[in-house]
């Protein structure tokens, strides 16, 4: 396969240092993409005169795109000085790379996406679409009237101190430069669902160029019925995507008021460490984060690489790799929101590399990028009237599936609860499901809030109206009008068919998160989640496990030893307390290994307090190894109940050993005395002389399950190793 080429032109300042963190997700990817590298920027004209130095242009002819750091643009005097002596009065004009690019690669729109990644407002999706080659920036900017044109450019200040101390800049607007991107960004609203395109401008002030524009903004508007066009003044628009920023879609803007406006929309969303943006219109694009290259910041490792991650996106949008530029955006998305790694400018003290490091893991660990929230609906669930199964049901299929359950929610049926709660976790999780309130009664609501939050109107569905009407005659229930609500659904759900009861499910995407909208149920809405959630491909294979299950030693202790003892290895640990085991995880991506070395380490450190290397206990690995063991113990009626407990886990027939345990002080003292907390012993011994034993603290009733985790470890490693003497 013909691979594509792209260019990559670091640049300047934190543009270097963003793209050393980003670069090796291009590893990760693999993908046909061959990466080359060239110059560009101030040290170009520094050393050079130019910032695009000719092979640089030369280096851009041959890509299929332009992937850029930043640049540092500086005034007229200051790029004057910056050059060499010889090269200095040459009149040499530094003229802006990035505008450069614009202009003469003919990349008239300007892509700058926003949308929402977390925090406590309602999740938007909006795009400035900024025009790049022409308005303020087209390069009429002038000191001085010339006669010519004193006449014509009259104004009573310009007389106070004469025409030559007088600057002025025209902003050029062209039908050609407007048609297409005013084009442009119906297309783009079209692909991208978004369903209303305001161009922000200001014909009350401007008022030929305005006109202008505006006439021919609602020409090539009626070309896009199903898109609500709208024009307003550019300041009112600052201020609603400020205040309501989720009821915009498209922006469209000239070059000034677009440059300005997408500045603000990153503010927005988080601030320009995560503003991409994607320059189009011919052959060649490029993509660049909104930043600039902070020369201050430059080398100290705080830049904030998303930017650069979310402009990669865009480019493998562009390139044809939609899948791989959505799941790019999740790890990132996932990373900011899960503050994994977060730099300075999210509040966070992480390093450009880290950022960088852990958003490549959340890309490469598919399942990072899988969240799902469960949310269940119902004033009996609140009320504790009916057992809430659902939540831990819905969430074990979920997680069985390969997907991360981050949230699990319980609200009343009130529309507005339920409103607000969707609206709260679209956007922030990849997957919602809720489940009840799809009902025939009035308390049943769930269709009209998702419908509210959707932006949708609920359509009757003659498919699933009929499904209703036989299953209701094949029980001899008589067939309600009321039941005709369930058969009502958001325009652009697809309905997912219940065999196994009356009302369908349904599912649709609001701001990004898909929602799979479920019958309450128990048994409906675990079938419809088995049968609608897709198993995550390969979850288990894209990554490579380890695990640990240990007892009697604390979580600290445990977690202190595992991060010391791990450190070099790129991977993540994850520790769960199940008295009396800390079970540890470590995941590492796939074909990645824990050196012998290191496994010998962590078995020499527990020695026979590493239970198992599988994430079983004790019990369950005796248990499934059917042994036939004899438990013996003092008198005590507790001891006897552990003896009880222990003889059904195994074997009572072909018994081959006898354990005899005992435990001091004894039980009854144990369990009875509230006040104690010191330390117990528990002692055992076969027939062949295999002894141990151990000291615990003592933890009440919970000392029982010690005990019997800790036998049948004893029994484990008597089949083992028929060890001799294991006191500790
Ligand atoms: C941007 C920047 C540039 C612009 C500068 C660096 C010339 O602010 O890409 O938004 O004004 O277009
Ligand atoms: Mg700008």
């Amino acid at each position: 396969m013909e691979k594509k080429k792209v260019l990559v032109l670091p640049g300047d300042g934190i543009g270097v240092d963003v793209c050393n963190a980003a670069l090796p997700i291009f590893d990760v990817l693999a993908l046909p993409i061959e990466l080359s590298f060239g110059d560009i920027g101030w040290s170009c004209w520094e050393n050079e005169g130019t910032p695009i130095p000719v092979r640089t242009w030369d280096q851009i002819s041959k890509s299929d795109a332009v992937l850029l750091g930043a640049i540092t643009s500086k005034g007229k005097d200051e790029a004057e000085k910056a050059l060499p002596k010889e090269l200095q009065n040459k009149n040499w004009q530094y003229v802006s790379p990035v505008i450069q690019l614009r202009q003469q690669l003919g990349l008239f729109a300007n892509i700058r996406p926003a949308h929402y990644i977390n925090g406590d407002r309602e999740p938007f999706d909006l795009c400035v679409i900024r025009e790049n080659t022409e308005g303020l920036y087209a390069g009429f900017d002038f000191k001085g009237i010339p006669e010519n044109l004193d006449n014509f450019l009259t104004h009573p200040n310009i007389g106070v101190y004469g025409p030559k101390e007088v600057a002025w800049s025209v902003r050029l607007q062209t039908k050609h430069g407007l048609s297409r991107l005013f084009k442009k960004a119906f297309i783009y609203a079209e692909d991208h669902g978004l369903k209303r395109v305001t161009f922000a401008d200001k014909p009350n002030v401007m008022r030929e160029s305005g006109k202008f524009a505006k006439d021919i903004f609602f020409d090539i508007a009626s070309n896009y019925p199903d898109i609500t066009a709208d024009i307003h003044n550019v300041d009112a628009v600052a201020l609603w995507l400020v205040k309501k920023p989720h009821e915009f879609g498209v922006i469209v803007a000239e070059n000034m008021f677009g440059d300005i406006l997408s500045d603000l929309v990153a503010g927005v969303m988080g601030g320009l460490g995560v503003a991409p943006s994607a320059n189009i219109g011919s052959d060649i694009a490029y993509f660049e984060p909104v930043h600039g290259s902070a020369p201050k910041m430059a080398g100290k490792g705080k830049a904030n690489p998303c930017a650069l991650f979310m402009s990669i996106a865009l480019m493998l949008d562009y390139l044809g790799y939609p899948d791989h530029a959505s799941r790019l955006e999740v790890a990132v998305k996932h990373v900011i929101k899960s503050r994994v790694a977060l730099s300075y400018d999210f509040g966070g003290d992480a390093t450009t590399v880290e950022v960088a490091k852990a958003i490549i893991d959340a890309y490469r660990n598919q399942t990072e990028g899988r969240t799902v929230a469960i949310l269940t609906i119902g004033d009996e669930l609140l009320s504790g009237k009916s057992i809430n199964t659902n939540l831990s049901d819905l969430s074990q299929i979920a997680e069985h599936k390969g997907y991360s359950v981050v949230r699990q929610i319980v609200c009343s049926d009130s529309v507005g609860d339920i409103e607000q709660t969707i609206s709260k976790l679209a956007g922030d999780v990849d997957y919602l499901v809720l489940s009840g309130g799809l009902g025939p009664t009035s308390d049943d609501r769930t269709r009209f809030a998702v419908a509210e939050v959707a932006k949708e109107s609920l359509v009757f569905n003659d498919c699933s109206w009929r499904h209703i009407e036989s299953r209701l005659t094949n029980f001899n229930v008589a067939v309600d009008e009321s039941n005709r609500v369930q058969a009502m659904f958001p325009e652009t759900a697809a309905i997912l068919s219940n065999p196994i009861g009356t009302a369908n499910g349904f599912s649709l995407n609001i701001y990004g998160t898909k929602v799979l909208v479920l019958p309450g149920p128990p048994a409906e809405a675990k079938y419809l989640l088995d049968k609608y959630l897709a198993e995550i491909v390969n979850a288990s294979n894209s990554t490579n496990s380890y695990k640990w299950s240990i007892m009697g030693v604390s979580e600290g202790e445990v977690g202190t030893f595992f991060e010391t003892t791990l450190k070099k290895y790129d991977l993540k640990l994850h520790y769960l307390w199940k008295y009396p085991y800390v079970q540890v995880e470590a995941i590492l991506p796939k074909g990645h290994t824990v050196a012998d070395s290191t496994l010998r380490t962590i078995r020499k450190e527990f020695g026979k307090l590493l239970i198992s290397e599988s994430g079983e206990k004790a019990s369950e690995i005796v248990s499934r190894q059917n042994l036939g063991i004899n438990w013996e113990s003092n008198s005590e009626s507790i001891s006897k109940n552990i003896s009880k407990e222990l003889s059904a886990i195994t074997s009572n027939k072909n018994i081959n050993t006898t354990i005899h345990f005992e435990i001091y002080p004894s039980l009854s003292e144990l369990l009875n005395n509230k006040i104690f907390t010191g330390d117990c012993w528990l002692v055992c011994h076969d027939d062949n002389g295999n002894k141990d034993s151990i000291s615990f603290p003592c933890r009440g009733s919970e000392i029982q399950v010690f005990i019997k985790e800790y036998l049948c470890n004893f029994v484990l490693r008597l089949s083992e190793s028929n060890i001799k003497d294991a006191v500790c």
